[in-house]
């Protein structure tokens, strides 16, 4: 039995779908090109919505990354954490997930790397304290799971070169809240285009760049996971964004280390949760 809110999703979502294809007077023949049958060639040889599906596996998320081209994955996580309003006094921001998120990324001591295998690269000293926003206390057994590219903009599991699980951690703070880890600064790179998300981009005269950033789960006992990702200042793409992701307090600065061998940059930031 379909739930009261799944009839009430669908009725409106149906609404506007015809709306829209009222409102574009869309003919069979666009209709039969943007699902798959392109040798009618109304709309584009390679815009089609079941290639989408075809390219999907556990590496590539394509169906998600049409949504996040459109803004949808950016306007629904603002409409669900409305109350993180991106002010001072408030809980850390969220940001979308995106499509490159695993589970069971491995457990890392305080102080590891989470990268291995790779010569080039700035690495980065991060660190911070996790604390309730509202009373300030440090959240001990706060969990960051944290996830970014390598310098050629790919992650893990796009590219082959890399170990499995590279450029991922868990990290877990202590008693004082406290976290740190190197990482590297990352690179803003282009999100996979070679498929349909690609084609929407070519089509609407669109690049598919991301600014540099490092994505994060932040979540501990009776507080209200973070899902974020912080962005690089510097980076020329911090404006134009392909899939609408920034927001002003998610923008950090990494600033230079000096005295540390496995280090040029230095990443401080805090996160702030609430309690349900
Ligand atoms: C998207 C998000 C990312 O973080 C990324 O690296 C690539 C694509 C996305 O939302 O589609
Ligand atoms: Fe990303």
């Amino acid at each position: 039995k379909a739930s009261p809110r799944i009839r009430k999703v669908f009725a409106s979502l149906i609404t506007h779908l015809h709306d829209f294809a009222r409102e574009n007077e869309i003919t069979v023949d666009e209709w039969m090109a943007g699902v798959e049958m392109h040798y009618l060639r109304a709309l584009s040889d390679d815009l089609k919505i079941n290639e989408a599906g075809r390219m999907s596996d556990d590496r590539r998320n394509e169906g998600q990354l049409v949504c996040d081209i459109l803004g949808l994955e950016s306007l629904v996580d603002e409409i669900t954490y409305k109350l993180a309003t991106d002010a001072a006094d408030e809980p850390t921001t969220t940001a979308i997930l995106g499509p490159f998120w695993r589970k069971d990324a491995p457990r890392r001591e305080m102080g590891e790397t989470t990268v291995t295998g790779i010569e080039n690269g700035d690495h980065t000293f991060m660190h911070g304290t996790v604390t309730d926003y509202l009373t300030g206390k440090p959240i001990e057994g706060a969990e960051l799971d944290v996830w970014h590219t390598a310098p050629n903009g790919l992650y893990e599991q796009q590219d082959p070169d890399q170990v499995d699980m590279n450029l991922r951690g868990r990290f877990t703070t202590g008693k004082d809240g406290k976290y740190n880890f190197y990482c590297l600064r990352p690179t803003s790179y282009p999100i996979p285009d070679d498929g349909p998300a690609g084609k929407i981009l070519q089509l609407l005269d669109r690049h598919p760049m991301r600014p540099a950033h490092i994505h994060f789960i932040v979540s501990a006992p009776g507080y209200k996971p973070i899902v974020t990702q912080i962005f690089d200042r510097r980076d020329k793409h911090i404006t134009d964004d392909a899939v609408f992701a920034v927001k002003e307090s998610l923008v950090v600065d990494f600033l230079p280390r000096k005295g540390d061998p496995k280090a040029d940059f230095e990443l401080p930031y805090n996160f702030k949760m609430a309690t349900y």
